[in-house]
C-alpha cells in the first residue's frame, strides 16, 4: 500500500481523517505534527498497535526534518492539515500564524518539490501534494450574496484568513512555476468528535455542561456552513484520488445555520440528554462584545466537487451535531485533558474582555 504524509495529523480535523484512512485500508500515513496546544495523542491512540501508522513530532517549517521524512516514507502524496487555526487566537497574536500558515507551507512546498523532482517519472505523475483550506478567504458575505464559488475573488479579514490565503496562493504558484501536482480545498466550518474547545459548538457543549455562560459574539446572527467532519474528510480523500491537477474544490455542507441557532440547537439537545430539573441550557446564552472583523457570513458553492467527482454531504445536521454531543458526553476523560491550565488562560483571555 502506499504511504501518504499527514501533517497536522494530532489536530481536529487531521485526526479524524487519518482514523477513517487506516479504518479504510486507503493507505499507510505518516503524520507529521508539532503537538501545538489544538493537538492531542489522544485522538490517534487507537493505531499504537497499527504498524503502518507512524507519528513524527516536528514542524512542517523544518525543511531538513521534512526532506529527511520524505526519503524516508517515500510517500505518493502529501495532505497539509497543519496549521493554525483558530481566529480570535489570530486576532490576539498573529505571528504564530505567519510562522505555521505562511512560511511553514512554504518550507513544505520547499521540500516536496525538491522531493518530487528526484522522483521517477512514473512517480512524479503519481505523486499530489493536496492543501486543507478554509473557506474564509474569500471573506464575508452579505444575506442575499451568492455562496462563494472556486472563481470568488480573495478577501480575506482576519490574519488567520490572511496566511491561509497567502497559503493557498503559494500552492497554486508551485503548480503553475514548477508543475508540482498540487490540489487545493476550501472548506466550509467542520464540526465533529475531537475538535479542541476553543471553536464555538464544543465550547458551547462543555460550558454548557458546567452550567457556565455560552457566550455569543455580537447579535448571533452571522452565519456559518457547518460540515460533519467526516463528510469534510470522504471529500478530501475523493479530491486526492480524482481531483484535477492544480485546481481548487470549495467544500461546504450546504447548511448555513445563524450561531443562535446552533447554540440553540445544541441546548435542546442537551435539554434531552443531560435535563437539569430547575433550568433549561438556554438560559446560559449569554451576548458577549464581537469579534473585530467578524464576518457575516459564509456559503459555499460545492457544485464543482458535486458535478465532477459525485461528492455530497451524507450527515444532516440534526443528527450530526446529536453524535457530537454524545461523542463529548462518552469521553469525559479525553475533555478533563484537553481543559489544562493553558486552556483555563485562554478563556480567561478571549473572554473577560468581552463582558458587555
Ligand atoms: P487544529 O487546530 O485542530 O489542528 C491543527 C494541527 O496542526 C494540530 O495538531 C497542531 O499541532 C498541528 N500544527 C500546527 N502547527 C504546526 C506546524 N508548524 N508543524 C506541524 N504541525 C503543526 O485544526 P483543524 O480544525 O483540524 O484544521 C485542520 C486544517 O483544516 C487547517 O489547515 C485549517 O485551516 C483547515 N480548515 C479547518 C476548518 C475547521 O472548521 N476546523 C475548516 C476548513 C479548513
Ligand atoms: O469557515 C471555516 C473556518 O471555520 C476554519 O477555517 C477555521 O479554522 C475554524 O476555526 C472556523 O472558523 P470560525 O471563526 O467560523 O469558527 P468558530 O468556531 O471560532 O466560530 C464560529 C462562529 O461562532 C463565528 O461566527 C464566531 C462565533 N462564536 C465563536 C466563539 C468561539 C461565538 O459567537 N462565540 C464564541 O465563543
Amino acid at each position: 500500500m502506499p504511504t501518504v504524509l499527514v501533517t497536522g495529523g494530532a489536530g481536529f480535523i487531521g485526526a479524524n481523517f487519518i482514523l477513517l484512512a487506516r479504518n479504510k485500508q486507503w493507505f499507510n500515513v505518516a503524520n507529521l505534527d508539532k503537538l501545538t496546544y489544538a493537538s492531542n495523542l489522544e485522538n490517534l491512540a487507537q493505531l499504537q498497535n497499527d504498524l503502518n501508522y507512524h507519528f513524527v513530532r516536528g514542524d512542517i517549517g523544518n525543511l531538513e526534518l521534512v526532506s529527511y521524512l520524505l526519503e524516508q516514507y517515500q510517500p505518493n502524496a502529501i495532505i497539509n492539515f497543519a496549521a493554525e487555526s483558530h481566529v480570535d487566537r489570530s486576532i490576539l497574536s498573529p505571528q504564530d500564524f505567519i510562522q505555521t500558515n505562511v512560511l511553514g507551507t512554504f518550507q513544505l512546498l520547499e521540500a516536496s518539490r525538491f522531493y518530487w523532482e528526484k522522483l521517477s517519472s512514473q512517480r512524479q505523475q503519481k505523486f499530489r501534494f493536496l492543501h486543507v483550506s478554509t473557506d474564509e478567504v474569500y471573506g464575508s458575505l452579505n444575506s442575499k450574496d451568492p455562496a462563494f464559488r472556486e472563481e470568488t475573488a480573495y478577501a480575506p479579514n482576519s490574519p488567520y484568513a490572511a496566511s491561509k490565503a497567502a497559503s493557498d496562493h503559494f500552492v497554486r504558484a508551485y503548480y503553475h512555476t514548477y508543475g508540482l501536482p498540487t490540489l487545493t480545498t476550501n472548506c466550509s466550518n467542520n464540526y465533529g468528535p475531537r475538535q479542541f474547545p476553543e471553536k464555538l459548538i464544543p465550547l458551547t457543549i462543555l460550558n454548557a455542561l458546567d452550567d457556565k455562560p455560552l457566550p455569543i459574539y455580537g447579535d448571533g446572527q452571522n452565519i456559518r456552513d457547518w460540515l460533519y467532519v467526516i463528510d469534510h474528510c470522504e471529500a478530501i480523500y475523493l479530491v486526492l484520488q480524482q481531483g484535477k491537477i492544480g485546481e481548487t474544490y470549495n467544500i461546504g455542507g450546504l447548511n448555513e445555520q445563524a450561531n443562535l441557532d446552533v447554540v440553540e440547537k445544541i441546548c435542546a439537545i442537551l435539554d434531552e440528554l443531560v435535563p437539569k430539573s430547575d433550568f433549561s441550557y438556554s438560559s446560559l446564552i449569554t451576548f458577549v462584545k464581537d469579534r473585530p472583523g467578524h464576518d457575516r457570513r459564509y456559503a459555499i458553492d460545492c457544485s464543482k466537487i458535486s458535478r465532477d467527482l459525485g461528492w455530497q454531504p451524507q450527515e444532516n445536521f440534526d443528527s450530526g451535531l446529536f453524535k457530537t454531543i454524545q461523542w463529548y458526553l462518552n469521553n469525559s476523560d479525553w475533555v478533563k485533558k484537553v481543559r489544562s491550565q493553558a486552556y483555563e488562560n485562554w478563556l480567561k483571555q478571549n473572554y473577560e474582555t468581552r463582558n458587555n
